[in-house]
């Protein structure tokens, strides 16, 4: 089903709506795993360390757009993006094409320049806050967080850097020790030293029992008594997620990110803020920090910047790059060729397809939608988003809100073997991950809605 050229190449409604009656009959009940999956996912077992997936045992064969196929010739509505990865919708004919033709002149030279990676820094400082003028190409998010804090350490001569509860910025050992979770820590050891958490602004779970607004950002005023308590004095970084992501996509009130760069501020702290997750148009703009004129010293992009082909950055002020020296920071395969024209093409299909601004429209039908299903089911406890990102957050009932992971599972799984693909995030394991493709439509949303009220009514 090419349903990039329905929406890119022909103008075609009537077609279009055949297709998505041709989906709805695919999306009916169906064993999972299929016999393919499963003695792939056998396979798995034997020759993958079990840490690797935590999924419903489906294996993907293709995707085109917001529609995978599985091995066993399954079709299902992706609600994941990977994990909130191919925002431009999988196997964008543009990117794909941009790609291939990458892929036939060059694909690594190390770190020599070239014309795809000096384009596309230049192109992201174009588009990045206005204070970020240089762009350092790398490959994984955890690598781009990685070097934000090394930079920024080197650059404050200061060794401590303020993280908050719940935060995830990577698996390696820089962003390990500015986690907020035990998941990313557990039995690892002594993290690197100089790690301070503080409770981050989750109005839902408040760590101070306080209700917004009246609360005045009270878990912002404190940060100086806890640092007070548990700092050597040598505090320079602060890192933060403009929403924390793994621990249950967690959206701080508005105006809290506001609140903390005035913080650092007021105190000469370097502010980096991780959108490895939050950018390229996931929660409606471009950049999150857009929504409240956020000018951070750093910013890490990972994710959606490839949308599929591994690609990451770290943007930062000149000055602060220029505490490193030629040859102290390079990649065998940041910035590769490959991956800036990669990145090119999203950018220029972003713009092209206007699809921050359709994610903002389109996520806000989704959370209404949604929202009918938070006064439907009282083991629904919250449900919220920004643009199309979006937590359904399970709990035992709305007053106790205590997290049960095993629903939220079973919900998960229907909805798969129903043809709707979600993943799973949160401290406790209770939230549903919303996160289609960006290029999504209302009907592909009902569809999605259909389902997961099919799913949750068995509960009941
Ligand atoms: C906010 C944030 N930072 C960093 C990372 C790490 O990215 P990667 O898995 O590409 O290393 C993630 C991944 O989920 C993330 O959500």
């Amino acid at each position: 089903m090419q349903f990039h050229y329905v929406k890119s190449v022909i103008d075609g409604a009537k077609l279009y709506k055949n297709l998505m009656q041709d989906a709805n009959m695919k999306l009916k009940e169906r064993k999972i795993p299929g016999p393919k999956s499963e003695k792939l996912l056998n396979e798995s077992k034997t020759f993958e360390p079990k840490s690797m997936s935590d999924q419903v045992p489906v294996v993907w064969d293709h995707a085109d757009g917001v529609w995978i196929t599985d091995v066993d010739g399954n079709i299902f509505l992706d609600f994941t993006s990977g994990v909130l990865v191919t925002n431009i919708g999988h196997s964008h004919p543009k990117h794909v094409k941009a790609v291939e033709e990458q892929a036939k002149r060059l694909m690594n030279c190390y770190s020599f320049p070239t014309p795809e990676r000096v384009e596309l820094s230049g192109k992201l400082v174009e588009v990045l806050p206005g204070n970020i003028d240089k762009v350092f190409l790398l490959t994984t998010g955890a690598e781009a967080t990685e070097a934000a804090i090394r930079i920024s350490k080197r650059y404050s001569g200061k060794h401590e850097v303020l993280s908050f509860a719940g935060a995830f910025h990577g698996r390696t050992y820089g962003p390990m020790s500015v986690a907020g979770s035990i998941n990313t820590r557990r039995k690892f050891g002594p993290a690197l030293p100089g790690g301070i958490i503080v409770p981050y602004g989750n109005c839902y779970r408040c760590a101070y029992d306080k209700k917004f607004p009246e609360c005045d950002y009270y878990c912002i005023k404190v940060m100086d008594r806890l640092i007070e308590s548990c700092s050597s004095g040598d505090l320079g970084t602060v890192i933060a997620e403009p929403y924390q992501g793994t621990a249950g996509f967690v959206f701080p009130p508005k105006g809290w990110l506001k609140e903390l760069e005035k913080w650092a501020a007021d105190r000469g702290l370097i502010l980096i803020i991780d959108e490895v997750q939050s950018s390229f148009g996931r929660t409606g703009k471009l950049f999150a920090v857009e929504w409240e004129d956020i000018k951070p010293q750093m910013i890490c992009l990972g994710k959606g910047l490839g949308s599929g082909i591994p690609t990451s950055a770290v943007g930062g002020e000149k000055k602060i790059f220029d505490c490193m020296s030629p040859g102290e920071m390079s990649s065998t395969t940041g910035g590769n060729p490959l991956s800036s024209a990669a990145a090119l093409s999203v950018l220029e299909i972003m713009k092209e397809e206007n699809l921050p601004e359709h994610a903002r429209t389109v996520g806000e039908y989704l959370l209404s939608r949604l929202n009918e299903l938070w006064k439907k089911y009282e083991f629904v406890g919250d449900v919220r988003g920004m643009g199309l990102v979006i937590g359904i957050e399970i709990v035992k009932d709305k007053k106790g809100k205590v997290p049960v992971a095993d629903i939220c599972k079973k919900i998960i799984s229907r909805c798969a073997e129903f043809g709707l693909m979600l993943g799973r995030v949160g401290m406790y394991g209770n939230v549903i991950r919303v996160a289609p493709p960006l290029i999504i439509k209302n009907e592909e949303c009902d569809m999605a809605i259909e389902i997961l009220d099919k799913a949750m009514s068995e509960i009941n």
